[in-house]
């Protein structure tokens, strides 16, 4: 592996300084929330290895949205970002080959690059609304490519494919014996209905996510991969062994706090959203083109 640090990161706002920010027009989350706007005051913990999976009750929060999903499906992971590391490196080596959709969440491109495998870069055009032809994904397979990988929602577009188009990219990632990795971060800031958890889809797809976004709580670094393939499960687990063991006891309880309030935390969310989206489409509607 040969690291270089990200721009996003190098340029990030806690690396920049928040104080040095006088408007924020970029924040990919919402506002950073609080233990105290969650309700909750963390006890008296044992601070113990957890469990390396991560906390049954946090697993079984995360899977209980698909019916088809288990526990064990679920692998707790520092972030997303965490996630997206433990899956290219326990996937991709030198000789493989990688799909990727362009621009993306820069980790999905920087982690491969840093592992030098081979890449197929998928650029989404701003004349064509970002929108994501599977066909494109589908010329792109090699006979090397272990792994292609999609973000949905887009970050940073924000654009959704459909749920046909996704069932489509599953069904040519199995057809081409191929692993199929869906960022899935933005999920639960979808305005519209979200679409299924792409791991539910079938045992050769993996989901990525975290309580980063949608619950503004990026600082605990939880995320999770959801997968159901056992033997693929036992590999990701591996490295995060190698990684960090397991995650730590305080911040999954936290998440389980947070979790538990989803529904509620989401519905006001999602509402102030809409709102505030309804009103730069008023605003832009009473503005003129730039060359009109
Ligand atoms: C699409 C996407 N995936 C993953 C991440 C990493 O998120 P986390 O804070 O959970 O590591 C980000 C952060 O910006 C992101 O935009």
């Amino acid at each position: 592996m040969r690291y270089s640090r990200m721009p996003i990161e190098v340029e990030s706002p806690e690396e920049y300084g928040y104080g040095n920010i006088r408007f924020n027009l970029s924040e990919s989350s919402i506002a950073d929330q609080s233990l105290a706007s969650f309700g909750l005051e963390i006890p008296d913990l044992t601070l113990l290895y957890g469990e390396h999976r991560g906390s049954p009750g946090l697993r079984e929060l995360i899977a209980s949205v698909d019916p088809s999903l288990g526990i064990n499906d679920v692998l707790i992971c520092g972030g997303a970002a965490g996630a997206l590391f433990i899956v290219a490196t326990a996937v991709l080596g030198k000789d493989d080959h990688l799909v990727v959709v362009r621009p993306n969440y820069a980790t999905n491109l920087e982690t491969p690059r840093a592992i030098g495998c081979g890449i197929a870069l998928i650029d989404l055009a701003f004349e064509d609304g970002f929108a994501l032809d599977p066909d494109r994904i589908e010329q792109a397979i090699t006979p090397s490519t272990k792994l292609v990988s999609i973000t949905c929602p887009h970050n940073p577009t924000g654009t959704s494919i459909a749920e046909a188009e996704l069932r489509r990219i599953v069904e040519i990632t199995a057809r081409h014996g191929v692993l199929l990795l869906v960022d899935e971060t933005y999920r639960d800031l979808s305005l519209a209905t979200p679409l299924p958890i792409a791991a539910s889809l079938g045992s050769h797809v993996i989901s990525v996510s975290s309580l980063s976004k949608a619950f503004g709580a990026p600082g605990i670094r939880v995320g999770w991969i959801i997968n159901s393939d056992p033997a693929l499960q036992e590999l990701f687990l591996a490295a995060k062994e190698q990684i960090s063991i397991c995650g730590s006891v305080i911040n999954e309880w936290v998440a389980e706090g947070i979790l538990r309030q989803k529904r509620a935390f989401l519905t006001r969310t999602l509402a102030e959203w809409r709102r505030r989206l309804d009103r730069i489409a008023e605003w832009l509607e009473g503005r003129t083109c730039w060359n009109g």
